[in-house]
């Protein structure tokens, strides 16, 4: 194969994104798409061929790869009819809702020689490639604390008023852990691995009249023994983007996009251990690290996925590492609705109880939040 030929599921916010740089790609062309909402296609400015239901494009003999970028609740069963049919798939975050249903996604792909990515397009900005890249070469030496505040995802009462199926159990399952800090916690994992244990605390509709978490706070034990928080929002305005990674050679600081490297004269521990000044004051060496201005964004994760294809490159961003971000996402929302802490992996059983336990009771006192996915399915004909 030279040239990968792809399909589109969904074409809403982020499909319409993905349609628009695909003339820029190589060694790939678009020739099928797919929407329930008939409505959508009116956005197309080039002919290619239209389906309303997935599985007749997956089997249409159209395409070798597809990007899935419908709603989260279906990228569980259109990534494994995908994989079922030899098809090659780049997943919207979050791959999955559940831990269940992202290993058991992981499960349908293993065994399959096709190409399996998640859009986690994070990974290609130079900024966190550097942090990647010093955590990696040994520049900050072993982990000792990390502190990551990532409130600046304001949302108003308006977006989540604007309904359908955001912001609510039944149609998207989950608030800002599963809908807009995907991304943070891939990236979180990606750098540090998962966390031993972890306690929160989550609020729903803390701020916002909605049923689903707007404000998680988190503490969480490393493998190597490290201490980390990560603490997010919806409601905070102007927000923090500010990741702190204190370390044995000294302090790693991003915020508003500027990586600054406290660099100490002797390993921390050492000084700790050795210096005979009790009251000890670093004047450390202050590093202003460049950053590559490379390009990135979605797009590059797509380029990626057609060069792996192609048998010409690694992949950044393989597929089965999203359930290692749906792991955190249960375990925190967990974690934080029972009061008490959590090991990590998350226990399925447990999860899936509380999110079913979640889902019911929107149903009973809060029925105006309630998406039916059924019911929207039947009203555009898309099933019986
Ligand atoms: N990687 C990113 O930066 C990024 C950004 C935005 C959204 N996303 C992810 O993309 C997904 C979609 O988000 P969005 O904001 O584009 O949503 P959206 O509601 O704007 O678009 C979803 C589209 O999917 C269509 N659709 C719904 N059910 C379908 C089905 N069963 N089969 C085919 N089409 C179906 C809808 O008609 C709509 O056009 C979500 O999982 C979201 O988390 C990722």
């Amino acid at each position: 194969m030279d040239r990968v030929r792809f399909g589109l599921i969904g074409l809403g916010n982020i499909g319409i994104h993905h349609y628009s740089y695909f003339h820029e790609l190589e060694g790939a062309e678009l020739t099928a798409v797919c929407d329930v909402d008939e409505t959508k296609f009116a956005r197309l400015d080039a002919p290619v061929a239209q389906f309303k239901d997935y599985r007749k494009m997956l089997d249409s003999g159209k395409i070798d790869a597809v990007i899935i970028g419908a709603p989260h609740v279906f990228h569980p069963e259109m990534a494994k009819a995908a994989f079922a049919r030899g098809i090659h798939v780049i997943l919207e975050k979050p791959v999955a809702i559940t831990s269940r249903e992202a290993r058991m996604i992981n499960a349908a792909h293993e065994g399959s020689d096709v190409v399996f990515a998640a859009m986690f397009q994070m990974r290609t900005e130079p900024v966190y490639n550097k942090i990647k890249e010093l955590l990696k070469d040994g520049t900050l030496g072993e982990i000792r604390r990390v502190s990551w505040i990532i409130t600046n995802w304001f949302r108003t009462q308006s977006y989540y008023d604007s309904g359908g199926w955001r912001g609510n159990w039944t149609g998207e399952g989950g608030g800002v852990l599963m809908n807009q800090c995907p991304h943070n916690l891939d990236l979180f994992q990606w750098f540090f691995g998962l966390p031993r244990q972890l306690t929160s605390l989550a609020y729903l509709g803390k701020w916002h009249d909605i049923t689903v978490e707007d404000d998680v706070s988190v503490l969480m034990e490393l493998a190597n023994g490290a201490t980390a928080s990560f603490v997010t929002t919806t409601a905070d305005t102007p927000g923090t983007n500010r990741l702190d990674i204190a370390a044995e050679n000294g302090k790693l600081v991003l915020e508003s996009g500027v990586l600054t490297f406290y660099k100490t004269a002797e390993p921390v521990q050492t000084i700790l251990n050795t210096s005979q000044e009790g009251f000890y004051s670093e004047n450390p060496e202050v590093i202003e690290i460049p950053v590559d201005a490379k390009p990135h964004g979605h797009r590059y994760i797509t380029q990626n996925f057609i060069n792996v294809i192609l048998g010409k490159e690694e992949l950044i961003a393989p597929g089965t590492e999203g359930l290692k971000s749906v792991q955190l996402a249960n375990a925190m929302l967990l974690s934080g609705l029972k009061g008490r802490r959590v090991d990590l992996p998350v226990s399925e059983d447990e999860f899936d109880e509380l999110l079913e336990e979640l889902r019911q009771d929107e149903r009973q006192n809060a029925p105006d939040k309630v998406f039916d996915w059924d019911a929207y399915l039947r009203g555009l004909g898309v099933v019986d």
